[in-house]
């Protein structure tokens, strides 16, 4: 792994099942792609090109990377940070032939194990109907908080989850 200075400030992060590595403008494009036709984006009406817009943007705080199984992108993961009380997973995404092998599990401990002594809980949101989302993060210990209606689309509602981390 990269030693990093601060949280999520590395270009690149080595986990046992994947790689992690800064988006780029081209890496950007195939992402962007493959959200916009899986769900929750689909279904919330997500474009490709705001999605790609989303992933190239001057936009400090988001530390964006491209998750990359044997030189293949296999997904994205957009974390906000510094966000509030805690780091924001605004994006996580395995693509849909990489999913069930324990990637997800990975990135959310890769986050949580970045993060220690800068706060004791991460967060992030999901979509109501994302069920399947939903059960993997609270297999993983988050906590259902508040229910944000139309917080990204109109007539759907977000689920603000936290995990909170054990203290040191
Ligand atoms: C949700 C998502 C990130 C999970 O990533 P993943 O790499 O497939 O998950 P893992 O293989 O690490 O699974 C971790 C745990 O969650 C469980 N899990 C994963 N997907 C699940 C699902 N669809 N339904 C129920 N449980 C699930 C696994 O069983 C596993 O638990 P276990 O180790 O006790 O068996 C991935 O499926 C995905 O990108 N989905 C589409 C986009 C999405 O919904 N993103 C998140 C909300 S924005």
């Amino acid at each position: 792994m990269t030693i990093a200075e601060k949280p999520f400030s590395g270009k690149h992060y080595c986990l046992a099942s994947c790689e992690l590595q800064l988006t780029t403008d081209q890496n950007a494009r195939s992402i962007s792609k493959a959200l916009a036709s899986i769900d929750p984006w689909r279904c919330l009406g997500y474009t490709e090109e705001g999605l790609f817009r989303y992933l190239i943007r001057s936009d400090p705080s988001l530390n964006r990377y491209a998750v990359v199984v044997c030189r293949e992108t296999a997904g994205v993961v957009c974390i906000r940070y510094p966000w509030l009380r805690g780091p924001y997973l605004e994006l996580l995404a395995v693509f849909p032939s990489q999913q069930g092998r324990g990637i997800g599990r990975e990135i959310i401990g890769w986050m949580a194990a970045e993060c220690p002594g800068a706060s004791n809980s991460i967060w992030t949101t999901a979509s109501s109907f994302n069920t399947l989302a939903l059960a993997f993060y609270k297999g993983l210990g988050f906590a259902e908080i508040a229910d944000l209606p139309d917080l990204v689309a109109g007539g759907y509602c977000e689920i603000l989850l936290r995990k909170t981390l054990k203290c040191p």
